[in-house]
């Protein structure tokens, strides 16, 4: 279910301005996710019982091409996008990524190219993705035992051969950090085992607060284990010192290990919201546009660039009059909303990447 799309006849003039949305935000980082599918089942994200064969994912003709995405892309950049961060469902299973990571280099000279990966595949295509202008990695380790990270991706895989695969991409020289999505109770007794892992190989690691997306992954409070908590927990052993972000509106508070190993980043959309400073859209795989990871609906910008009578200028005043209407803060809002007994139908982290 989707807004109307905006007629792209009666568009404004083009104009390739920054732009600004109802809170004065500008738009910066474009999230985009290639591929609904996922070669994980995490429970939190894709629970096998709701995700199994009878699932209707997205089907190739309703995915945007290589083309279609530098298009958009291009729109966007002339509203301010200096940074984008393809995601899935699991971007590696799309095969013509690295084709896309090149002409986003090569087309768009785009100097930020970022992925998030769940690592699966990412020691066969490592090579690949560095020599097409991959600028930067994130990867998912919630558990380093066997056990814990088979329950937690669904499947029973066990983390070795991810953890391969970041040890790959670091040796090609591409910067890698490290996401942990923390549950009390299920992995959050695991921290320190984390923390002294990727210190030893000096990769961030970022500990994420479980955060109530979508409507399958069973979210309940008592599961979050604060960041403030997770601070105190590391600290105790390896003394931290507070840093400051790498770029405003950066979603982790980072910290310094004071024996020079590194650091850590915390993501503490739950505890210490950041929508303050959010600047990031995202786009389906089916080419719409969502302005929040919270949000219900989403604008049908693929359909607006498949329209007859598109063109560059009319996607552009599309876009930008999407942004300025903008006025999303559901992380600032999750207490009232929750404390109301709300319920709203959200986007899947799985469809929308995160
Ligand atoms: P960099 O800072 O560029 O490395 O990336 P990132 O941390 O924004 O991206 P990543 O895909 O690694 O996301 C890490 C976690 O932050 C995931 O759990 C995301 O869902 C969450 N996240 C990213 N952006 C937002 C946001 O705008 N709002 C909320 N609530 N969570 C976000
Ligand atoms: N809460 C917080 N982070 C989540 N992720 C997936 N589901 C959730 C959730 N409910 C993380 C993934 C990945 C990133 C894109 O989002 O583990 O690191
Ligand atoms: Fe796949 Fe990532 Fe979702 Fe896990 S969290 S099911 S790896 S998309
Ligand atoms: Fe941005 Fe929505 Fe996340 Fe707030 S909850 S930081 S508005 S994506």
């Amino acid at each position: 279910m989707c807004p109307l799309i905006l007629s792209v006849k009666s568009a404004p003039s083009l104009s390739t301005s920054p732009v600004q949305d109802g809170f004065s935000r500008p738009l910066r980082d474009l999230r985009i996710s290639v591929t609904d599918r996922c070669n994980f089942r995490c429970p939190y994200c894709m629970p096998a019982e709701l995700f199994g064969p009878g699932h209707a994912f997205l089907r190739d003709p309703q995915l945007m091409t290589l083309r279609e995405i530098i298009q958009i892309v291009r729109a966007f950049q002339a509203l301010g996008v200096e940074k984008v961060r393809l995601t899935g469902g699991e971007p590696l299973l799309r095969a013509d990524l690295p084709d896309l990571v090149r002409l986003l280099r090569e087309e768009l000279q785009l100097k930020d190219i970022a992925l998030t990966t769940n690592g699966w595949l990412l020691e066969k295509l490592a090579p690949k993705l560095q020599a097409a202008g991959l600028t930067r990695l994130n990867v998912s380790v919630d558990s380093l035992n066997d056990q814990t990270a088979g329950r937690l991706n669904g499947l029973g895989f066990k983390p070795e051969r991810v953890l391969r695969g970041i040890d790959a991409a670091a040796a090609l020289g591409i910067p890698v950090k490290i996401n942990c999505v923390v549950q009390r109770g299920v992995n959050d007794g695991e921290l320190l085992e984390l923390a002294a892992y990727f210190r030893a190989r000096r990769h961030p690691l970022r500990f994420i607060e479980f955060m109530d997306v979508g409507n399958t992954n069973q979210w309940a409070h008592d599961r979050v284990v604060s960041a403030e908590e997770i601070i105190k927990m590391v600290h105790a052993v390896w003394p931290l010192e507070p840093m400051g972000p790498t770029y405003r509106g950066e979603v982790a508070a980072r910290y310094r290990y004071l024996d020079g190993c590194g650091e850590i980043g915390l993501i503490g959309s739950v505890t210490a919201p950041f929508c303050r400073d959010c600047h990031r859209a995202r786009l389906s795989a089916d080419g719409k546009l969502y302005t929040c990871l919270f949000a219900s609906l989403g604008w049908d910008v693929l359909a607006a660039l498949r329209a007859p009578d598109s063109s560059a200028s009319a996607l552009e005043a599309f876009l930008r009059r999407i942004w300025q209407g903008r006025r999303d803060r559901y992380s600032d809002e999750r207490g009232e909303v929750l404390a109301a007994g709300e319920t709203r139908a959200k986007i899947e982290m799985s469809y929308i990447g995160g």
